[in-house]
């Protein structure tokens, strides 16, 4: 029996493609690992009204970890008119098969190391090694949501908030409200994680992204449950900075920080910024992680206009792929893979369009290969 069973789910658009760049560099690696494909995306949403079908969701389950493409998804009302005809009239509800899967397994991590190779010439800075730890299940994205406000929900929060009588202007009609909600277990356990691994792989800092200076509720919960986390780890700095002072220092001086940890939707903001410093999304990739089960990913999406057109770079899927074998603790297949895309990058003779060439994902694909 294979010692790792591994979910495979290719996705939507260049998902697939990358996938199939990802498989080769698995095979030539020499994994012991059992590959399970599933369903995802846009196509399962049109011929079955789901993009996430309950046999996939068994499929993993069944699985020690999940290697995901990308998929499409589109808005409610693009969502409805594309159904299948014997499916329109069902009343059926697109969701985020993500969001849906960060939920079901408990995925509150989302890490994103952002690292700059010096043969990537159109992005490179010198020195950028960044890891973001964004809390994935709760903050801003909580899902909270109402428009218009049921009557009794304003009462209430005029009764207990006497902010909210500035806004008795607009009727509930004319008001939405999305809750910034968080939990001490919520705040703990993200921060938590950011001060293990830093422990774990000898970092010496980690800043906390907040905005506790305005909003004192939520903020304020994150920020002293970061400091009580700190006092357990005298050896590693720890700061605390706002997130939007975060956007400049990143920009200005970004080699100056280490680890990252952030609410979700300020870690959303703050890894896209920490993706495009280290070479955009060809290179980007991303972790979905719990205590028992993990996705990795690259940050991209199904990049339509490229489907099918084997242009896309594959070193986002690749550096997920890295991270999968990270977690599973296939550390020899991690280091090996991880040199062989710097190397390839540091060389810079195979390029794909992002990266100023016109190597082809499989052209690329196969550089990795023979640099293993
Ligand atoms: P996208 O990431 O798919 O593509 C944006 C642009 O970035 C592309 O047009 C291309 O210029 C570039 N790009 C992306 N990946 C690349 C790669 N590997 N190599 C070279 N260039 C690359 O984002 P977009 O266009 O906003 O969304 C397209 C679809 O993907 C939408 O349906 C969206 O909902 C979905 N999406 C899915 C995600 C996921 O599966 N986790 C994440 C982001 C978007
Ligand atoms: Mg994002």
């Amino acid at each position: 029996m294979a010692k790792y069973r591994i979910a495979i789910l290719p996705g939507d658009g260049i998902g697939k493609e990358v996938t199939e760049a990802a498989m080769m560099v698995l095979e030539k690696i020499g994994l012991n690992a059992e590959y399970l494909y599933g369903d995802i995306g846009w196509e399962f949403w049109k011929k079955e009204g789901d993009a996430l079908p309950e046999r996939t969701i068994d499929l993993l389950c069944s699985t020690d970890v999940c290697l995901f493409g990308a998929i499409t998804s589109k808005t409610t009302d693009e969502a409805s008119q594309e159904l299948g005809p014997s499916l329109s009239e069902k009343g059926l509800k697109y969701n985020s098969p993500i969001i849906r899967l960060r939920q079901l397994f408990d995925l509150y991590i989302n890490l994103r190391p952002c690292k700059a190779f010096s043969g990537n010439l159109l992005n490179y800075r010198e020195g950028i090694d960044l890891v973001i730890f964004r809390e994935n299940t709760e903050g801003l994205y909580s899902g909270v949501e109402f428009h218009p406000v049921p009557l009794e929900v304003r009462r209430i929060l005029e009764e207990y908030n006497s902010n909210m009588k500035r806004f008795s202007f607009a009727g509930n009609e004319e008001t939405a409200i999305s809750l910034r909600l968080v939990t001490k277990k919520g705040c703990h356990r993200i921060v938590k994680k950011a001060f293990e691994y830093a422990k774990q792989f000898g970092r010496k800092r980690v800043t906390l992204v907040e905005k506790a200076n305005v909003l004192r509720e939520t903020g304020g919960l994150m920020v002293r449950e970061a400091r009580e986390v700190a006092q357990a780890y005298p050896d590693i700095i720890f700061d605390v900075a706002n997130v939007d002072a975060m956007t400049m220092w990143l920009i200005k001086n970004p080699e100056q920080y280490d680890i990252l940890v952030a609410e979700n939707l300020f870690g959303d903001i703050i890894s896209d910024l920490g993706a495009q410093l280290v070479g955009g999304l060809g290179f980007s990739a991303s972790g979905n992680i719990g205590d028992r089960y993990a996705i990795f990913e690259p940050t991209h999406g199904s990049a339509p206009k490229y489907a099918g057109l084997g242009k896309a770079n594959p070193l986002a899927m690749l550096n997920a792929t890295v991270m999968m074998l990270e977690w599973i603790g296939a550390l020899d297949c991690a280091r090996a893979l991880e040199r062989a895309v710097r190397q390839v990058i540091i060389q810079g003779e195979v390029r794909t369009y992002d990266m100023g060439g016109k190597a082809s994902t499989t052209e690329m694909a196969q550089a990795v290969v023979k640099e293993i």
